[in-house]
């Protein structure tokens, strides 16, 4: 193969110093943008290049993987000018380098795939899960066991990359507690366990605009987790009467359906929880969800009918446009109502249910995680018009929520 020279410019220098890192454990986390996806993408493509190392690469949801790190890689490799040297197939999801090393990307709900997959040559030395905290801890060591085999002077790693959404988190206890992780520290590393904490600051190739947005953070745990990228720890959640369950064989007894649709496209996704509601109980089943941005009306008219068919949809009635096109697609949709302070009432009334979540629905589990109460720089409650007022950000699904059980709300008082 040809030499290949990569300019150390092109890496962060907070993250150049861990290019070669052979610890056997590897924690990448901090703040938002703070260069930990190109940065591990960047090292992929280096690591192929050298040989000798193969990737599987995941994330909880496989369909998310395609918008987000396959593609990050593959840019890496555009911006390096590699194109001749790497076979990129997105329907098998691999990256195969012509040395005959490859990536796998894989999604750790598709267990079929991930218990069967090997590389074409060598072993797995290299499994990075992408926000792994979207993961369980039994799904990462079952991932571990896939690493067996190969060249064993080839140091195997498992690396982890997220933000750190909450102290209370099976990561934090596991690899953070046990060293006594205090939040000034920058970076950790023994043989076993290398961390390193980054933020926007790690970053020389944001634009202003990006910073400005993080630094202008008012809201204290989103600015402590998302700008500083210390661990989460959040006091005024809004949702704590729900849990994870796993709902696979409760699904024949689901019959009393509510979907509701909020719409997004490029920066926010166009998301869709589906449920089940047992009315005598106050119990809300989520068990499915859409969550995706870049969806067209068309691809959403499709997804609504391969998952509910002709069941009917309560769509957010600020876009009435999108609501007329899936009508005219065949979908049985219908705009929101949604009365003066509908928000909050909606929000107090889910708080009165019991919401149990299929545990396949990772974007419903991390929204009614976060969703939280605005909160000023002392960690104290804003309030509106003597009302507390909800973070508008991390919604989607609730929001969705909330539009579908509308009519059920009507028991309140503002259609009355
Ligand atoms: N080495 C680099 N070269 C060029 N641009 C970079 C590089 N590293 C980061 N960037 C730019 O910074 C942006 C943010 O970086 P990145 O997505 O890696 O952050 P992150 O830490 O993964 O953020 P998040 O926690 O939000 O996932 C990228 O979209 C890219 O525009
Ligand atoms: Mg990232």
């Amino acid at each position: 193969m040809k030499q290949v020279d990569i300019h150390s410019e092109v890496f962060n220098p907070a993250y150049y110093p861990y290019l070669d890192s052979a610890n056997r454990v590897q924690v990448f986390y901090g703040g938002a943008s703070s260069g930990k996806s190109v940065f591990l993408s960047q090292r992929a493509v280096y690591d192929l290049l050298n040989g000798g190392r193969n990737y599987l690469i995941c994330r909880q949801i496989g369909r998310t993987i395609r918008g987000s790190v396959a593609q990050e890689i593959t840019k890496v490799i555009t911006d390096w000018g590699l194109h001749g040297l790497f076979q990129i197939n997105k329907t098998d999801g691999t990256i195969i380098c012509s040395n005959g090393y490859q990536v796998i990307f894989a999604g750790l709900d598709d267990v079929e795939k991930i218990k069967s997959i090997t590389p074409a040559k060598g072993a797995f030395t290299d499994i990075w899960v992408e926000e792994a905290t979207e993961t369980d801890e039994r799904a990462i060591k079952q991932l571990i066991k896939r690493q067996r085999g190969g060249d064993a002077k080839v140091p195997k790693r498992l690396t982890l990359s997220f933000n750190p959404i909450l102290q209370l988190h099976w990561i934090y206890k596991r690899y953070f507690s046990q060293i006594a992780w205090t939040e000034e520290q920058k970076e950790y590393s023994d043989d076993n366990l290398l961390i390193l904490k980054t933020t926007y600051k790690d970053n020389k190739f944001l634009t202003a605009g990006d910073v400005s947005d993080l630094e202008g953070e008012t809201d204290k745990y989103f600015r402590d987790v998302y700008t500083l990228g210390n661990w989460g720890v959040l006091g005024n959640v809004i949702f704590t009467n729900w849990r994870v369950e796993d709902l696979a064989a409760m699904s024949d007894q689901f019959t009393n359906h509510r979907a509701g649709l909020d719409f997004g496209f490029s920066n926010d996704p166009s998301a869709m929880p589906v449920s089940h509601y047992d009315r005598s109980r106050k119990t809300i089943y989520v068990y499915k969800e859409i969550y995706e941005t870049g969806m067209t009306n068309d691809v959403m008219a499709e997804t609504v009918k391969a998952m509910i068919g002709n069941k009917e949809v309560i769509g957010d009635s600020a876009d009435a446009r999108s609501i007329n096109e899936l009508q005219n697609k065949g979908i049985n949709i219908r705009g929101a109502k949604k009365g003066p302070d509908s928000v909050l009432h909606g929000i107090q009334w889910l708080q009165q249910q019991t919401i149990i979540v299929d545990k396949s629905c990772i974007n419903m589990r991390n929204e009614l995680q976060q969703y939280k109460w605005k909160e000023d720089a002392s960690g104290e409650i804003v309030h509106r018009n003597g009302d507390p007022v909800p973070v508008d950000r991390d919604n989607h699904l609730i929001d969705g929520l909330r539009y579908s059980y509308e009519e059920d709300m009507t028991d309140g008082w503002w259609f009355a």
